[in-house]
């Protein structure tokens, strides 16, 4: 993916976390059918769901980040985020392609309610992960 098609991609999710702030639309609507992939909606990337959709562990208030993906010059994880149901972006991290695709962040002490992790893959696109902290 060029530097361009990453904008486009960039600015797409950016306009979805806003819509799934508003509570109207989950991230894996029709809306964002072939801009954010899921596990529910591999568009295009068929079969690469477990590449490439983040997995979130919890652990306190400790929330980690794993991309089970092979990171090489060529075709590597970019970055990680995690949002909260207001879409407030929790915590970010940018991968060089000689990095782990892992990352941990901190929510906020007894917080409820939706997280949304991101994975973004060079070649692949914007991978999202949604869990509910009860
Ligand atoms: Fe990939």
């Amino acid at each position: 993916m060029d530097r361009r098609n990453f904008l486009k991609v960039s600015a797409a999710m950016a306009s979805s976390v806003t819509v799934i702030g508003a509570g109207s639309v989950m991230a894996s609507s029709a809306s964002t059918s072939g801009i954010i992939y899921s596990a529910k909606d591999e568009g295009q990337w068929k079969g690469k769901n477990g590449s490439h959709a983040p997995a979130i562990h919890i652990d306190g208030s400790n929330v980690h980040v794993m991309t089970r993906h092979g990171m090489s010059e060529a075709h590597f994880i970019v970055r990680h985020t995690l949002v909260d149901a207001g879409g407030t972006v929790l915590g970010a991290k940018t991968f060089s392609p000689t990095d782990k695709p892992a990352s941990t962040f901190t929510i906020p002490g007894g917080y409820r309610g939706k997280l949304t992790a991101t994975s973004f893959c060079n070649l692949h696109d914007l991978w999202v992960t949604e869990i509910t902290v009860n």
